[in-house]
């Protein structure tokens, strides 16, 4: 409990209230009242947070120091390293040896172009890897947890900040429509913002913090 509470202390508190913001993409951001969720609710929504992190549509891509992004997921048949011997390096974009625009092309603002099976994915924007500690490929929920609740490793967001930012990111858009018989991360994005906001509501909770509590 010491913990949820140090954590509920650097959030800020002008959850008074509900609060609704829209996107231009159409996410509309829900804020319920603080106090209004339990840990349970919040637990809850964790478990489904998890299982969009762990999908292969965000953990391809949320990979570690090796650099290497994967190709997993039903469409791959079996999980592997990116063929191509492709290595994102410290610039994450690929810039030490090939970069990932060069497959990757932008779509412009059209979204367009992902109907092809096996062909590169491509977004409206430059397709890079994320930060090194937002690693995701094969964590656990534990440490998943650990990482997205963490301002040093999430990109020093709250989860408003995290709500609003997935709500526009292009790259999530196209994890919910991959095209090209790529299986979509589960639930929908506007759900998965809900998720992030009800869980940072309910002070992030974590399956270990249950297990700290009992023993
Ligand atoms: C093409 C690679 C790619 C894919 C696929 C991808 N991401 Fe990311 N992700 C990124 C990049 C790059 C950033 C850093 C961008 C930034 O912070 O502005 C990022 C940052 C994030 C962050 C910010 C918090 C943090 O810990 O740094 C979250 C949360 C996140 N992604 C969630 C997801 C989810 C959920 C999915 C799947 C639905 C997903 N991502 C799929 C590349 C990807
Ligand atoms: C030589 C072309 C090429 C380059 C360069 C390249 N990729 Fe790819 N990438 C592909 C192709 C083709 C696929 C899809 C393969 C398939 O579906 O069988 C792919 C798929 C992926 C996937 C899996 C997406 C999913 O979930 O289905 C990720 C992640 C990825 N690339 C990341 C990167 C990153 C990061 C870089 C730069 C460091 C990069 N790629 C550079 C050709 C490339």
């Amino acid at each position: 409990m010491l913990r949820l509470a140090t954590l509920t202390m650097i959030l800020p508190l002008t959850l008074v209230g509900s609060l609704a913001m829209s996107s231009e993409n159409s996410v509309t951001l829900t804020v319920p009242a603080e106090g209004s969720v339990s840990s349970e609710a919040g637990l809850e929504a964790w478990t489904r947070i998890h299982q969009v992190a762990s999908h292969p549509r965000c953990s391809n891509c949320h990979v570690g120091s090796d650099h290497r992004p994967m190709w997993s997921g039903p469409s791959y048949g079996r999980t592997r390293p990116h063929g191509m011997n492709i290595n994102a390096g410290e610039s994450r974009i690929g810039a030490e040896t090939i970069m990932c625009s060069t497959c990757h092309i932008h779509t412009g603002d059209t979204g367009r172009g992902n109907e092809q099976a096996h062909a590169a994915p491509r977004v409206a924007a430059d397709w890079r890897l994320p930060p090194v500690e937002a690693a995701w490929f094969g964590r656990t929920s534990e440490e998943i947890c650990a990482q997205l609740r963490d301002p040093e490793r999430n990109g020093g967001r709250d989860f408003i900040e995290l709500a609003d930012h997935l709500g526009h990111d292009v790259i999530l858009h196209w994890a919910w429509t991959p095209g090209g018989g790529r299986e979509p991360a589960p639930y929908s994005l506007q759900e998965h913002v809900n998720d992030i906001i009800d869980w940072g509501v309910a002070g992030f909770p974590c399956p270990q913090d249950m297990t700290e509590d009992n023993g």
